[in-house]
């Protein structure tokens, strides 16, 4: 049985992946920080294992994995919502809280993982489309996923046979947007979706059989795979 580690799986993209990956027979654990989310998707997706865990934790993050031990694919699925917004009138300590929030428990969690996944296993992060897409506002969004895509290709390289990709997602409704009001985030999508080729905002399962396919296909490796509909 293939058993795969969701860090940050608790909600949205993540918890989407899990169920998906449980429905087919895999043994899944999910991990987020709040007790109400953790309690969401215990019950939303009975056949998957919610642990609570920081992956800005470093001591945890090596208890975690010594004690679940060797695994197949580690998927990472977390983030802030942080360092959004123009550049000019930036808060630089919103952006730094956006580097805490993705970029450093991104590179603390793999390095704590390492160890433990098989040599034929694999990898996936999830970066952004800010990162190409160019859109003014998100300059510091581009950055911080910027900064991981960079890096996948040549920890492809390193890490050898361990594949490691990065799915790149535009905008997809989850609670990664409940920065904004219930009528602001109507509005935002209304206007991303005028400018998405295919005339909607994603859902997690579109994202989520993306991994998937990522995770299964042996072929690929040190990729970063576009899915958004066409808003670039
Ligand atoms: N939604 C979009 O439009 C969109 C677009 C492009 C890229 N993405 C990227 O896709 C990924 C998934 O986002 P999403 O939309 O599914 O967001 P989401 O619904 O907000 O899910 C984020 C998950 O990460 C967990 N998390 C955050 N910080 C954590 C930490 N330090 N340790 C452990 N867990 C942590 C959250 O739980 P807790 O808060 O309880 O810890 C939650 O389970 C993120 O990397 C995001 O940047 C999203």
């Amino acid at each position: 049985m293939k058993k795969i580690i969701i860090a940050g799986g608790t909600s949205g993209i993540g918890l989407a992946t899990a169920k998906l990956f449980a429905d087919k027979g895999a043994a899944v654990i999910v991990t987020g920080r709040s007790e109400e989310k953790l309690a969401t998707a215990r019950a939303t997706a009975p056949g998957v294992t919610a642990i609570q865990l920081d992956s800005n934790n470093e001591a945890a993050l090596k208890d975690f994995f010594e004690k679940t031990g060797e695994i197949h694919h580690l998927i990472l699925t977390l983030s802030s919502s942080k360092g959004g917004g123009p550049f000019a009138s930036m808060n630089l300590t919103d952006l730094r809280a956006g580097f805490d929030g993705k970029f450093w428990p991104h590179l603390q969690t793999i390095q704590s993982a390492l160890p433990w996944i098989t040599k034929n296993g694999s990898i996936t992060i999830i970066t952004a489309a800010s990162s190409t897409a160019r859109l003014t506002g998100t300059a510091g969004l581009a950055a911080i996923n910027g900064a991981l895509e960079t890096m996948v290709p040549i920890l492809a390289k390193e890490l050898k046979p361990l594949r490691i990709n990065a799915v790149s997602p535009g905008v997809i409704d989850t609670e990664w947007w409940d920065f904004l009001n219930k009528e602001e985030k109507n509005a935002a999508f209304e206007n991303y979706s005028q400018a998405i080729a295919v005339g909607r905002i994603g859902n997690p399962q579109d994202v989520s059989n993306l991994i998937e396919t990522i995770v299964n296909n042996s072929y690929i490796n040190g990729a970063v795979l576009n899915i958004n509909g066409g808003l670039v």
